[in-house]
């Protein structure tokens, strides 16, 4: 166990210096990986993923990520390894840490990674947690920033339920200084006590999804029922009826206004088809950058900031 040992839990652990730089960086890997240049800064490192819920992006994006750095991925989950055997999480990190160079983690309660993370020797990330999801969120701001540019003093709206991406997009406006609206259903709403960043609350409720996505720059959403939340399914589905992002939201945004869904979708539930799969929306780019991003925050944690292109 280290103090000194840089882990990415929440959006909130880098400042934003680190988070222009990673930007940046994102986008160099990026073009590597368009140009097939081979590029192999980790090539001996070895990633452990360890999985205890669901994923499509989050694998595939991490396990091809790292191999095109160089590196080796090794897949764990609940029910193929010793915690699904009740092995306590705090001996899993000190084992697992011995052998890898970096952990990348997906679970239930932000606390169970923070505890791995305390007794790890290698920094651990946050591959989405019920609190939490900054891999998303930094995806979805390179993709912004992708196609419209800087989101310094522009306004993003969340439509739906205040769950980990809302609680993240969340940090992200407190950090890099964005207007965030959020209108969730009543008992919905995002914690603060999980959103604000040093006391700072920088998002703006609203009653009405109508009101909140007039003049925005980017309208996202994301499931009525997140991982681990099951049970609440049928009461989540009447609870958020009018929280579904449909041609009516978006035609109160700006005219170049953006759709955003990190996925998996549930067309005619949080989005109408004609969203989702219209000329607004950016979510297979959003997608396809979770591994640039995430190859470059890898990078980052494991041999520090790199010059050159
Ligand atoms: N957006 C996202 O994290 O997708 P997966 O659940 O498929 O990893
Ligand atoms: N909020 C969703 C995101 C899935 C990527 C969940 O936690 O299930």
């Amino acid at each position: 166990m280290s103090t000194s040992i840089r882990h990415y839990l929440q959006f909130s652990d880098f400042s934003a210096d680190e988070y222009a730089y990673l930007l940046k960086r994102a986008a160099i890997l990026k073009r590597k990986f368009k140009a097939y240049e081979k590029y192999h800064p980790l090539s001996d490192r070895t990633l452990a993923m360890i999985f205890e819920k669901a994923s499509t992006r989050t694998r595939v994006s991490f396990e091809a990520g790292m191999y095109q750095l160089g590196g080796s991925v090794v897949h764990l989950t609940t029910g193929d390894s010793q915690l699904g055997r009740s092995e306590p999480i705090e001996d899993t990190a000190r084992v697992i840490s011995r052998m890898v160079d970096i952990v990348m983690i997906r679970t239930f309660e932000q606390a169970r990674i923070e505890t791995f993370a305390k007794h790890s020797r290698v920094s651990v990330i946050n591959g989405l947690t019920n609190e939490y999801h900054p891999c998303q969120i930094l995806a979805d701001i390179f993709t912004f920033i992708e196609h419209r540019g800087s989101i310094e003093g522009k306004t993003v709206t969340w439509i739906g339920d205040g769950n980990n991406m809302a609680n993240t997009w969340a940090q992200a406006a407190a950090l890099l200084g964005f207007e965030l609206r959020v209108s969730s259903p009543r008992g919905y709403e995002v914690d603060a006590a999980l959103a604000a960043v040093d006391g700072g609350r920088r998002w703006k409720d609203f009653d009405d999804p109508m009101k909140a996505c007039e003049g925005a720059d980017l309208v996202t959403t994301d499931v009525w029922t997140s991982m681990g939340y099951e049970a609440e399914n049928e009461k989540r589905r009447q609870a958020f009826a009018n929280w579904c992002v449909d041609a009516r939201m978006m035609g109160v945004a700006k005219p170049e206004a953006l759709f955003m869904h990190c996925l998996p979708a549930h067309r005619g539930e949080e989005v109408t088809p004609e969203v989702i799969d219209g000329p607004q929306s950016v979510v297979w780019d959003e997608a396809e950058n979770r591994m640039h991003v995430q190859k470059a925050l890898m990078e980052y944690l494991l041999i520090g900031k790199q010059d050159g292109d």
